[in-house]
């Protein structure tokens, strides 16, 4: 464990100070309502009518093992892992013995970020990324020795779920007749666009090319573009590499987290695709953004390796007032980046083909973070990754802009990006002018290499905050921004130090783990956490995951849902007329916590889309 006797030190006692000051403050009343952090310019952004809080009576923790909302509203099921997506696939299998086959046809497993896309009033394409499988669930055995099929299995419960859902009554049903119905999974081809296309680090034995590209996995959160399609970000991709002979691990394998052992997935067992010791540039062809039109199931989902190579959690997107798009993007890993792309060519609703190529050409920054670490606040700058500029040289390693983007954590570092406490969902208020990020949790903070900073302000940092920044100008292609926090989450129930949290944290809302964030269209913002749910010790208190609502304009935070035993809450839409609040709940039961999550008795627990309805009928949007 790591020696955080640093917590004690001077720099430590400034934090706790500084916050202990402005819950002072805002007690006496030096702070006003709407006035996060004193002095910061960007609380000016977001006005109190722009965003109010529902009203709805504010949830206790919950460790019981269901999905419990407010009074006044409703939450059904509206599909689980395993069930039918087409006329011809099978039921859900709770034996675990269902094939391949079986699985490919059906919804992915744990599903994680989502977009609905409006067909009609009563009709809509929902896009659902399947982030991964837990094998004591997906088998009929503990997962630790696999068949060809098992493999195969796995595969094809990773990737994306398209299908089509219609209204019945004012709750939604899928469609199994629905033509935009469709798998995409570990096995679909799919096209690298951009520099890294054609790649020598992207060639393999299989494709020479260098630029058709098996599948897509581990796929966490999601974007939606202006143009109608979907983003899927694929994140923790090292799990599925392994090795069946030694394998050196290169330096830049092992910043990516690859390794050359037996993998948790276990494909190298029997796809010699995953197995580093015969194709060890297939790793290059993953951890990128993937675009998805939904509307077309025959089309090639397109890699975007114009936004880099991480561990991409969700895709933030905004159009800026002169029409470049703007991409916001977190690397979840411990000291890893935030990241922004801008767009080569401007976004034009009159040529709806050509916005199609806008993700195809642009630039990639990465975010420095200013400011002493005390002070709650500061600036910041984009640190452009582009070859040839800001040292990213052959003499540094980089041979053009392709491996600047393969390799984009090496290109970060290189430029000075700051190190951030697991960088996880993006979100940008709907007034466009600030941009909120999770900071989910790093109990590395404040070890050799990730010293105390401006945004991740707490050694051995369980509990995570959410940090905002405003563009100059309101312009998102500005070189600077300002930022501050949303909160810092804690624990004021056990400690009264930093590990409290802000002032927005109370006994009755907090919380760990922030994770999934969106906005509503009414300008709140909602949170789902994925943390520790023991309710033990600095847990005491928090219950299971789940969702808060929020007021950006006053940092007030309600607990608005509670998840059942060991899931974690992710994934948010709502459809287009906001009477539905669509959120997910990924992998019940994890680490065989007993959960029976959604069926109940001695059911299989099965991660699971929600659809929420305020029993009045009104929208979400009011
Ligand atoms: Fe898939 Fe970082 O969450
Ligand atoms: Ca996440
Ligand atoms: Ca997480």
């Amino acid at each position: 464990m790591t020696d955080h006797s640093t917590k004690s030190s001077k720099l430590e006692s400034l934090i706790t100070n500084a916050l202990s000051r402005r819950r002072f403050l805002q007690s006496v009343g030096l702070v006003g309502a709407g006035t996060f952090l004193a002095g910061m310019p960007i609380k000016q952004a977001i006005s109190a009518t722009q965003s109010k809080l529902l009203d709805f009576d504010a949830l206790p923790a919950s460790t019981s093992d269901k999905v419990i909302v407010p009074k006044g509203y409703r939450a059904d099921v509206l599909i689980s892992w395993g069930d039918p997506l087409f006329p011809y696939a099978p039921q859900f299998d709770p034996s675990g013995k269902a094939n391949a086959a079986a699985q490919a046809r059906q919804f992915g497993d744990n599903n994680d970020g989502m977009s609905c896309f409006p067909l009609s009033t009563d009709r809509a394409v929902m896009v659902v990324n399947n982030e991964y499988t837990n094998q004591e669930y997906l088998f009929d055995h503990d997962g630790s020795s696999l068949t060809a099929d098992d493999v195969a299995k796995s595969q094809a419960a990773h990737g994306i779920s398209i299908f089509e859902i219609v209204r019945k009554d004012s709750a939604w049903a899928v469609d199994l007749q629905g033509t935009l119905n469709r798998r995409i999974t570990a096995n679909t081809l799919l096209h690298m666009t951009g520099p890294a296309a054609g790649h020598e680090l992207l060639k393999t034995e299989a494709d020479p090319s260098g630029t058709k590209i098996l599948g897509t996995f581990n796929n966490c959160s999601n974007g939606k573009t202006p143009w109608g399609t979907y983003l899927t970000c694929e994140e923790n991709v090292n799990f599925n590499f392994g090795s069946s002979a030694p394998h050196k691990q290169s330096a830049l394998e092992k910043r990516y987290g690859i390794k050359g052992n037996k993998s948790y997935y276990q494909w190298e067992q029997h796809d010699p695709r995953f197995d580093l010791s015969k194709n060890p540039n297939e790793a290059n062809r993953f951890g990128w953004i993937v675009e998805i039109d939904p509307m077309n199931p025959d089309s090639t989902p397109l890699k975007r390796s114009a936004l880099g190579r991480f561990k991409h959690e969700n895709a933030a997107i905004t159009v800026n007032k002169d029409g470049h798009v703007v991409v916001y993007m977190g690397d979840d890993a411990k000291g890893e980046h935030i990241y922004r792309f801008i767009s080569k060519h401007t976004y034009d609703a009159t040529q709806p083909q050509k916005n199609r190529d806008l993700l195809a050409e642009g630039t990639l920054y990465v975010a420095r973070f200013n400011g002493e670490h005390d002070a709650l606040r500061g600036r910041g700058e984009w640190l452009e990754l582009t070859h040839g500029k800001n040292g990213l040289t052959v003499e540094a390693g980089f041979a053009d802009q392709a491996e600047v983007l393969i390799y984009a954590r090496k290109a970060a570092s290189i430029v000075g990006a700051t190190t951030m406490d697991r960088p996880e969902w993006v979100a940008v208020h709907p007034d466009q002018t600030t941009i909120y990020c999770t900071l989910t949790n790093n109990k590395d903070r404040g070890s050799e290499g990730q010293p105390l900073n401006g945004p991740n302000p707490r050694a051995d940092n369980h509990y995570g905050q959410i940090i905002r920044w405003r563009p100059l100008l309101n312009d998102h292609t500005s070189t600077e921004f300002e930022w501050d926090f949303y909160l810092l989450a804690g624990n004021p129930s056990v400690y009264d130090d930093a590990r409290a949290g802000t002032t927005n944290i109370t006994s009755d809302n907090m919380f760990n783990s922030p994770d999934g964030i969106g906005f509503d269209a009414a300008g709140r913002l909602w949170i789902m956490t994925d943390g520790k749910y023991s309710n033990e010790g600095k847990y005491a208190g928090m219950g299971n995951n789940q969702m808060l609502c929020s007021n950006p304009s006053t940092g007030e935070i309600r607990r608005f849902m509670t998840g059942p035993i060991g899931c974690e809450i992710t994934g948010l839409c709502f459809s287009e007329d906001n009477k539905t609040l669509f959120v997910g709940i990924q992998h019940p039961g994890e680490h065989n916590t007993p959960s029976h999550f959604p069926a109940g008795g001695a059911s299989k627990p099965r991660s699971s889309i929600m659809m929420i309805h305020r029993e009045n009928g009104k929208s979400f949007a009011e």
